[in-house]
């Protein structure tokens, strides 16, 4: 097991590894929002799952955690304590060096984080040489190991080739390894597998799952997949619109919001149930960024509105032994 020294600044254990308090991001100057206020909380080890439509602003979400916002982005308002740190108002150097040592990030699409004319031996021994300070031979042991682990066939041999030799499945094993190569506090996984077929995003995720859980690395894993969550996730945050609507349970038992039930009636049986049902999208469309929010953002759309609804937007509550919820029907001030 790799499990580097980096001397990190000491946080209680007790506390989340990563604390973001009312992170909102636009474009446009402020034009157009598209993460309109998060609050939620990682512990260690812990893996969270971040679901909702796209557009709702999960991928911001995880760039501004990082602090790789794109040209055009600006953080408006927010604050993300990472290991009792403020990260927000670190100077642009200081950030890079904590987030390149204790956090990691797998992209949807592995080729965009390999570089095609190194080959997969200098991009994973890199890490160990130059992070690190290994010898050439030591980090090329390391490498080994740590694609073994990722259950690559052949390490050594898989460490003489270009990125492009390999599939798009064994591509995500080399970016997953990378992530998790110096056991970072956190790893944030933007739709890891959606290039990959079922079966072999199943295998993936079971990679990602083992290794974090074998670093105690907290994983937020952003999926369209509400399947893919089963089994991986201990916590589900539901996004609609720039909002967290509702914080469930990792296997989506009793969702309580209209919006997470909407999406759980969408999902199609399993072939293995042996059911057949019509599916049942949610109608209308969500709110577009431009759009100020008057009310519940899910108003236009939600079978079940009150009154109350088109005015007032309800405060992400707590409910006792389940978790939290945004909506009018179970938030009584
Ligand atoms: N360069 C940009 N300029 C203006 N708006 C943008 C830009 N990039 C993203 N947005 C807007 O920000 C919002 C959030 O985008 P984001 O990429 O976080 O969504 P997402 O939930 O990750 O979607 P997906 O599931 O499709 O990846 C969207 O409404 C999107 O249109
Ligand atoms: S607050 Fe109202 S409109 Fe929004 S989800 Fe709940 S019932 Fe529906
Ligand atoms: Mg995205």
């Amino acid at each position: 097991m790799i499990t580097p020294d980096l001397n990190q600044k000491s946080a209680n254990i007790a506390d989340p590894v990563l604390k973001v308090s009312n992170l909102a991001v636009s474009f446009g100057r402020g034009r157009y929002l598209a993460v309109r206020g998060l609050d939620f909380d990682l512990n260690q080890g812990e893996v969270v799952g971040l679901v909702g439509e796209s557009g709702s602003g999960k991928s911001m979400t995880a760039f501004s955690l990082m602090g790789l916002l794109p040209f055009g982005a600006a953080l408006d308002s927010g604050s993300v304590i990472f290991q009792g740190r403020e990260l927000t108002t670190l100077p642009p150097k200081e950030r890079r060096s904590v987030c390149g040592l204790h956090m990691g990030m797998v992209f949807q699409e592995p080729l965009t984080a390999l570089n095609p004319v190194l080959t997969i031996g200098d991009q994973v021994s890199e890490i160990f040489r130059y992070r690190m300070g290994y010898s050439k031979a030591q980090a090329q042991k390391m490498a080994i190991e740590l694609l073994g682990q990722a259950g690559l066939p052949n390490p050594a041999s898989t460490l003489k080739n270009y990125p492009h030799r390999f599939s798009g499945g064994m591509r995500q094993r080399v970016v997953i390894a990378m992530a998790l190569a110096l056991s970072p506090q956190l790893v944030i996984a933007d739709e890891p597998t959606t290039a990959l077929d079922p079966t072999i995003a199943a295998q993936v995720v079971l990679i990602l799952k083992t290794m974090s859980e074998q670093r105690q690395t907290a994983v937020l894993f952003i999926t369209h997949n509400l399947r893919l969550l089963t089994g991986l996730t201990s916590r589900v945050l539901v996004m609609y619109a720039g909002l967290i609507v509702e914080e469930t349970k990792g296997d989506f038992s009793d969702p309580l919001h209209p919006y997470t039930r909407g999406l759980m009636n969408a999902l199609p049986p399993l072939p293995s149930s042996g059911q057949s049902k019509r599916l049942a999208p949610i109608a209308g469309h969500p709110l577009s960024p431009d759009e100020r929010l008057n009310g519940c953002p899910f108003e236009p759309r939600c079978p079940e509105r009150l009154g109350v609804c088109a005015t007032v937007c309800p405060p992400l509550t707590e409910k006792s032994g389940y978790g939290r919820v945004r909506c009018h029907l179970y938030y009584h001030a």
